[in-house]
């Protein structure tokens, strides 16, 4: 089977209903929290992706037992720092950023030795910005220069810490969290906004956690050394999926689409409000709680008039992974958009300001970037007419979506290699485009 998509022609409009595989970002989270339960606790839509494989089987070599039925996934977990192992163990993060970063804030305390490693992406990035804070509990992790592998030397004797997260970054703040959950006292964390799923999850177990929201950040407050109980979960779908299929119909004449059961937390609703405010039809509607998160169905219709926009920095962490996206709708508003203090996108799986800025090239839409900025200048009538390749992204799996997504709303004839990137977060994502009526071989 070849390792890349060809794309020909534009998708055809389309009227459909769709479901989305489930949330990355709570999968994730979902099977570190019950590998320190001290109960059976049961999933079910968890997300069968590369990077929920790889946490699952990071924790079965920690000695987790792990059974998967159908649609139902089990662990019986063994306590806070209940991990059972070998000495030298070795544990592979893969392509995953979130669990690299969280899994290490359970392991300060491990009594053997264990190395963190990851793949070529994943060991391109920093790890530094977890380090630090792990190591003022007082376990000690030696790493290549501040990236992975990384070895880890646990202590026996955690103490409580003070951290002030200044990046936005979820995953320093829950690798923290997850770390004070095993250190007697109270760990506070200052956080700049970002996901707060973490929070939530550890409010609906009834653990002591206190936050206090402030303005542009968090002061979240906990304490360890209590006993989790059953977390039972059923994962809503992830609204970063459903944003390629949201762009896609607003970019596709005569359409329409409703998706459901989309996890609708409000620090991840950054790409709906940017949309909205860029003129894309889409509403939530049938809203419901979920064990502390909020879940909605979502309805979008096409539109043939975008505006451009000065993004608003607030919106920057909660649409931190669907900017690729949003640069595609700034390409067919009428005038310029403008993105600012979005360094962090170049520390994701792949440089994705960057990437961003060379799909808009290859598309033929200005756009000028920097450091930590790109300025758009939007071209309602565009239509791509030349063959275009996209190939070297480091397997981004956003990068390869977006550019199907850029594809199929723009034309041309299209090359995208590494089709198996999909397999890092949304499996499914080139059967639901079939589901759609678009033709790719
Ligand atoms: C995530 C946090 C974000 C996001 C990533 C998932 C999480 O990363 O980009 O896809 O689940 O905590 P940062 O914490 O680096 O911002």
């Amino acid at each position: 089977m070849s390792n890349f998509v060809r794309i020909k022609n534009k998708i055809i409009g389309f009227n459909k209903n769709l479901s989305i595989d489930g949330d990355k970002s709570l999968s994730i989270r979902w099977a570190l929290l019950s590998s320190q339960s001290i109960k059976k606790c049961k999933s079910s839509n968890l997300l069968m992706s590369e990077d929920v494989i790889s946490t699952l089987n990071c924790l079965k070599k920690l000695g987790v037992k792990i059974k998967i039925k159908k649609n139902v996934c089990e662990i019986i977990g063994l306590g806070l720092n209940g991990f059972k192992y070998k000495n030298n163990l070795v544990l592979d993060a893969g392509n995953s950023g979130t669990l690299g970063r969280l899994i290490l804030g359970l392991l300060i305390h491990s009594k053997k030795k264990i190395e963190l490693k990851g793949d070529q992406s994943l060991s391109k990035r920093d790890f530094l910005r977890v380090i630090k804070p792990l190591e003022k509990f007082g376990a000690k992790l030696n790493s290549n220069f501040g990236k992975l592998p990384i070895k880890i030397q646990g202590t026996n004797y955690s103490k409580p810490i003070k951290y002030y997260e200044k990046k936005g970054s979820a995953q320093c703040k829950s690798a923290v969290m997850f770390a004070a959950l095993n250190t007697s006292g109270e760990t506070i964390i200052k956080a700049k906004k970002s996901r707060d799923h973490s929070e939530l999850l550890f409010k609906y177990l009834k653990l002591p956690i206190k936050i206090i929201k402030r303005k542009k950040y968090d002061v979240i407050k906990v304490k360890g050394k209590n006993k989790i109980p059953a977390l039972n979960y059923k994962i809503p779908s992830d609204m970063s999926s459903a944003a390629f299929f949201i762009v896609l119909t607003a970019l596709t004449k005569n359409s329409k689409l409703k998706i459901k059961n989309i996890n609708i937390n409000p620090s991840r609703m950054g790409v709906f409000y940017i949309l909205k405010l860029m003129g894309v039809k889409i509403s939530k509607f049938n809203i419901r709680n979920y064990k502390g998160e909020k879940i909605a169905d979502l309805l979008i219709k096409s539109t043939n008039k975008i505006k451009p926009i000065n993004c608003p920095t607030r919106f920057n962490s909660s649409a931190i992974d669907e900017f690729l996206l949003i640069f595609l709708i700034a390409a067919k508003a009428k005038g310029v958009s403008y993105f600012k203090n979005l360094s962090e996108l170049n520390q994701k799986e792949s440089p994705r300001l960057k990437w961003g800025s060379k799909i808009l090239n290859k598309i033929g839409i200005k756009n000028v970037v920097t450091r930590n900025s790109i300025k758009i200048y939007g071209n309602p009538n565009l239509r791509v007419n030349k063959k275009i390749i996209i190939k070297n992204f480091l397997k981004d799996h956003r990068v390869f979506m977006t550019s199907v997504i850029a594809a199929l709303s723009f034309g041309g004839d299209w090359q995208i290699f590494d089709k198996i990137s999909v397999n890092t977060s949304f499996p499914s994502f080139l059967k639901k485009i079939d589901q759609l009526g678009a033709k790719i071989e």
